[in-house]
């Protein structure tokens, strides 16, 4: 890879581009994505400390445990999704 490639990870299957050095949080910012989708409580996941202390940025990165978006640097090729998400229901069982 040569130094002026674009790096990029992808958000629900989007491709977003980053900066070497630059955390999840700052990098959904500056594409516009400020809604993290689902959360705790019913609400939406947002940037907002950007400290690791309110927990509001949580995602899932590659269907693993959450990270603080804020806090965790950005990786090529890492996928990332909604901490919490929707429950699938199959065949009338759900998961
Ligand atoms: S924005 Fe508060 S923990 Fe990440």
């Amino acid at each position: 890879m040569s130094e002026t490639a674009a790096l990029h990870f992808y958000w629900c299957s989007q491709p977003v581009p980053f900066r070497a050095g630059e955390t999840i949080a700052a990098a959904l910012q500056r594409a516009g994505l400020s809604d993290l989708g689902a959360a705790v409580g019913g609400l939406h996941g947002r940037y907002f400390c950007g400290i690791g202390t309110c927990q509001a940025c949580l995602v899932s990165v590659n269907d693993a445990s959450p990270v603080e978006a804020c806090l965790t640097l950005a990786q090529e090729g890492m996928r990332l999704s909604p901490a919490l998400q929707p429950r699938r229901v199959e065949a009338g069982v759900s998961s």
